[in-house]
């Protein structure tokens, strides 16, 4: 039996997942997923906009938020059993998926392995490329000053890099809301991530295979997953459309939710089910 509501937890694949659980049960569902280091809260303003018609599932990846870190050793795959986990728990055959950052390349091999169970995804300041050794050297740099001066400077640092410059004066809400999600996040979770980061597999030789509606968006100022990263995705997935997202970088869910709430409302729009009325209004 369902049970809807925010905050709740249930045990997947090993470890308790806290998740939300949100809108009508039998409208379509969408599974958000978060980028790192970040947590479910991170969609809060697009699970508002959407529970009127659709059942919206946040979760808060292993280690993130208020979901266990457990024992095994985190891969992106690990992740995608986490999220395949949760979804036969809850009982959910099918589901469009929405993953930022993090959250795409969990997206991206989640239709590698089992397409069948997703009608449409979303990708947000994502890419499909592995790490370079360049990139793999940073991750371990960071491992080392997270070891050496802590999580909080770790946040100071990484908000820098998130966020379009304008945001830290029109968004400052965000920017503290960001910074308190990476310092809520244990230095364990960030370590383990940031080698399953370093470690991933690329996705890209399997954009030719989805054969789903794709929605591509990318902060116009992304210096973390760019504008290039974004138009690749849309090259190669077939039936794909991108969006470029003014005044956002890394965030754009964030730094400009009323665009990313219309683009993404539009793109859903062709599964989307009329709301019920319980109360009719009675034209004579
Ligand atoms: C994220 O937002 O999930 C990260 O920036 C991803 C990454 O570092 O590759």
């Amino acid at each position: 039996m369902r049970n809807p509501g925010k905050n709740l937890s249930v045990t997947a694949n090993n470890i308790r997942m806290s998740y939300s659980d949100e809108g009508p049960a039998e409208a379509p569902v969408i599974i958000f997923i978060h980028g790192f280091p970040f947590m479910k809260e991170m969609w809060r303003t697009q699970a508002d906009a959407l529970t009127d018609v659709y059942r919206v599932i946040t979760y808060d990846v292993r280690g993130h938020g208020h979901t266990e870190i457990g024992d095994a050793e985190f891969t992106i795959d690990l992740f995608v059993g986490d999220l395949f986990g949760l979804m036969n728990t809850l009982h959910i055959q099918n589901a469009v998926l929405c993953g930022l950052s993090m959250g795409g390349y969990i997206a991206l091999r989640a239709m590698e392995d089992h397409a069948e169970h997703f009608d449409a995804l979303i990708l947000s300041d994502t890419q499909c490329v592995g790490d370079s050794p360049e990139a793999k050297e940073k991750r371990r740099k960071a491992i080392e000053n997270i070891k050496e001066h802590g999580v909080v400077k770790y946040a100071d640092e990484s908000v820098k890099h998130l966020f379009a410059p304008s945001s830290f004066d029109t968004k400052k809400e965000s920017v503290d809301a960001v910074k308190a999600m990476i310092t809520h996040t244990s230095t364990q979770t960030l370590i383990n991530t940031l080698q399953a980061l370093a470690t991933r597999k690329e996705t890209c030789s399997g954009l030719g295979n989805i054969s789903v509606p794709t929605l591509v968006m990318v902060g116009k100022e992304d210096v973390i997953t760019p504008v290039t990263a974004a138009e690749f995705l849309k090259e190669h997935i077939k039936d794909s459309s991108l969006h470029i997202v003014q005044q956002a970088g890394h965030l754009p869910n964030l730094e400009n939710t009323e665009d990313f709430n219309f683009q993404l409302k539009l793109f859903l729009h062709r599964f989307a089910k009329p709301p019920v009325i319980s109360n009719p209004i009675l034209v004579d």
